[in-house]
């Protein structure tokens, strides 16, 4: 008999999110055999029955809902997984976390810091492990880059710069709000590209290269009205299509940021750079195995920027893979936060970023936008994060 200790899922959303956790879920057992708790697949829940019906069959859930208070009150759910838009992880949140789940929750954390607040008083007050689902982290290059930056090989850091482009909204005719457009509704959404694209990032630099302590920003919004999918009505879009800002981390580098989806030709350019004393360190989303360093110590003759392909074994999470020059993808990503979370649990130690992790990239996202409002240098009151 099984000694391991089954972790039950009761995940809410089938959308993305729900299809890549699902995966996630599934492949932990196979690839982490070691670890103690272990997910099982419990129950899904989304709003039309016969669409979360035919998930849970494809997926392999043992039962499933159409409300998601029906999935938090069930005694056979250990974990929410929270996969649905922003405007709903603070109401599921706190109430799960009030009937004693443990969550994992989609990013951001939330659509303001107030509800942020709520979420991290609710689930310290109830002591369940939580995690937010910032999964960049665990792109085995980008581990790797935060490896080399906590061995104090790059010297002191001088920038931080970090880009996320995209260009799905350029056509003025695509409505917002409702299913799989809620990311053009500022209700839904809270913001537009600045919650949804620069909070990756700024998870990674505040992770990467400590606390940003003030910023100034500029947004734009360049279609101003779009039909709402649910009203029919036309009505102002209150999202930020594009969104800059440049900032001081607590190290006393510098921070440059852009995130917008009106890139033409841009799916999803997620990068960033770090520039320090000895060594500079770029990474690449659409190749994201690989790793480009610049050691200023090399010998000057054959010095130059060195492009790591992030496949061996002794690099962050690949012993669980191929072989040597084999890639991963995206989906590997959400994989690696699963099984770390698991061996959290194993461990008994939180697994970063945490609901209060998570607070401190909401922080920045709120300062970045009201200093775009007001047209000022924002504090943004954020501290170090753990992990
Ligand atoms: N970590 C990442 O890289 C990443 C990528 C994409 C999305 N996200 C985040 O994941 C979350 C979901 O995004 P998505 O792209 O999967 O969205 P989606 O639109 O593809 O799916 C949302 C799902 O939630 C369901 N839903 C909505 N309201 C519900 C309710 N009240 N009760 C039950 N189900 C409900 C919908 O039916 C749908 O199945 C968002 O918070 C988003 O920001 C994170």
């Amino acid at each position: 008999m099984s000694t391991k200790k089954p972790i039950r899922i009761g995940m809410i959303g089938t959308g993305l999110m729900g299809r890549i956790h699902s995966n996630g879920y599934n492949q932990v057992p196979h690839f982490f055999p070691e670890q103690q708790h272990t997910p099982v697949l419990q129950v899904v829940c989304s709003r039309n029955e016969a669409s979360v019906k035919a998930f849970a069959e494809q997926w392999g859930y043992a039962a499933y809902e159409t409300d998601w208070r029906a999935v938090i009150a069930r005694d056979d759910v250990d974990a929410i997984d929270i996969c649905t838009p922003n405007d709903t992880h603070a109401e599921i949140a706190i109430a799960a976390a009030e009937a004693g789940k443990m969550i994992l929750c989609e990013k951001p954390l939330a659509r303001t810091v107030a509800e942020g607040m709520r979420m991290v008083e609710a689930v310290e007050k109830a002591g369940v492990a939580n995690t937010v689902w910032y999964n960049y982290r665990r792109v085995p290059a980008v581990t790797l880059a935060k490896q080399i930056v906590d061995s104090g090989k790059l010297g002191k850091i001088f920038h931080y710069r970090a880009n996320f482009l995209q260009d799905w909204t350029i056509n003025a005719d695509l409505p917002q709000g409702g299913t799989a457009l809620w990311r053009l509704d500022a209700d839904a959404a809270g913001s537009g590209v600045t919650g949804d694209l620069l909070a990756h990032c700024i998870d990674t630099a505040m992770w990467l290269n400590g606390s940003i302590i003030d910023v100034s920003a500029m947004t734009e919004t360049f279609v101003k009205e779009r039909m709402h999918q649910l009203t029919g009505k036309v009505q102002p879009v209150g999202i930020d299509d594009a969104c800059l800002f440049h900032c001081h981390f607590e190290n006393g580098s510098l921070g440059l940021f852009e995130a917008t989806r009106y890139a033409r030709g841009h799916k999803a350019l997620y990068t960033f750079e770090i520039n320090g004393e000895h060594a500079s360190i770029r990474w690449d989303l659409h190749d994201m195995n690989r790793m480009e360093y610049f050691d200023h110590t090399d010998e000057s003759t054959v010095r130059g920027w060195r492009s790591i392909l992030v496949t061996d074994g002794d690099q962050p999470y690949m012993n669980r893979w191929w072989i040597p020059g084999t890639s991963i993808g995206y989906e590997h990503t959400f994989t690696h936060q699963v099984a770390d979370f698991m061996k959290s649990l194993d461990d008994g130690t939180p697994c970063a970023p945490t609901f209060r992790d998570a607070l401190e990239t909401q922080k920045v996202c709120e300062a970045v936008l009201k200093s775009a409002r007001s047209r000022s240098w924002q504090d943004t009151g954020a501290e170090a994060m753990g992990g």
